[in-house]
């Protein structure tokens, strides 16, 4: 099996003494559908957070595809995230633009041409059952809503690592099992996905490997 991501004594200190994570060792495989959970400030979006270079760890060194993060310059950083989507807590959508350009902008930044932006936008928005809502605000949508246009935002690109904080959180039953079959979709496709929760009901009966986090430890390395 080939590893796709591989932390090596990851540590993140938030200045004055807050050990947010505490000399953290796991690989991934490539392909790999794995759980992080833990109680509420366990660590799990400093994690996550850290992989997707949105933040540097404190000490340690993160593995994406055997190269070091610390070894990206911060020009390089765009062409690294292209690789990994991710759907964060707070989405951080641009709530004054339209479902349509929230999803569509990284490929516009990219170039692609306009009808294939438009294929693959309206596809997508398809597939998340938001047909209809291309040219509405973000800032009018339910939390459900936004929470599914941030995860087209994080696939529209087909990246090899999909990172999901809590990307069910906002929504019903119904919604978080069509999610969740989409999530699937997309690893069954190659996607490896690292999907963040502190809801045991999404990988109960998944057979997956779920690292447990507590109070920044790793508690089943
Ligand atoms: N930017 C920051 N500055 C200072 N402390 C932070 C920062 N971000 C996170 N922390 C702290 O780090 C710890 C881990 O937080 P984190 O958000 O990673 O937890 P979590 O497991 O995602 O929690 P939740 O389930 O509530 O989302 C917490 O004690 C939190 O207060
Ligand atoms: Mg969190």
């Amino acid at each position: 099996m080939e590893e796709i991501l591989r932390l090596e004594r990851v540590s993140k200190v938030y200045e004055p003494n807050i050990t947010a994570l505490d000399e953290i060792t796991f690989a991934v495989e490539k392909g790999e559908f794995l759980f992080i959970t833990g109680p509420s400030g366990a660590g799990k979006s400093t994690l996550l957070n850290l992989i997707f270079r949105a933040e540097k760890p404190s000490s340690g060194e993160i593995y994406f595809e055997n190269r070091p993060l610390s070894s990206y310059p911060r020009k390089e950083i765009p062409l690294l995230r292209r690789k990994i989507g991710v759907v964060f807590q707070d989405f951080k959508l641009l709530e004054n633009r339209t479902v349509f350009e929230n999803v569509a902008i990284s490929l516009e930044i990219q170039g692609v041409s306009e009808g294939e932006i438009r294929r693959r936008v309206l596809r997508i928005l398809e597939r998340l059952g938001l047909s209809g809502r291309e040219t509405q605000p973000v800032r009018q949508l339910s939390g459900g809503e936004k929470q599914r246009v941030a995860l087209a935002r994080a696939v529209i690109n087909r990246p090899r690592l999909l990172l999901a904080d809590e990307p069910t959180g906002n929504l019903d039953s119904r919604r978080t099992e069509e999610v969740m079959e989409i999530f699937e979709d997309l690893n069954a496709e190659g996607t490896t996905i690292i999907l963040a929760t502190h809801d045991e009901a999404l990988y109960v009966e998944r057979h997956r490997r779920v690292l447990v986090l507590d109070q920044g430890r790793l508690l089943n390395p």
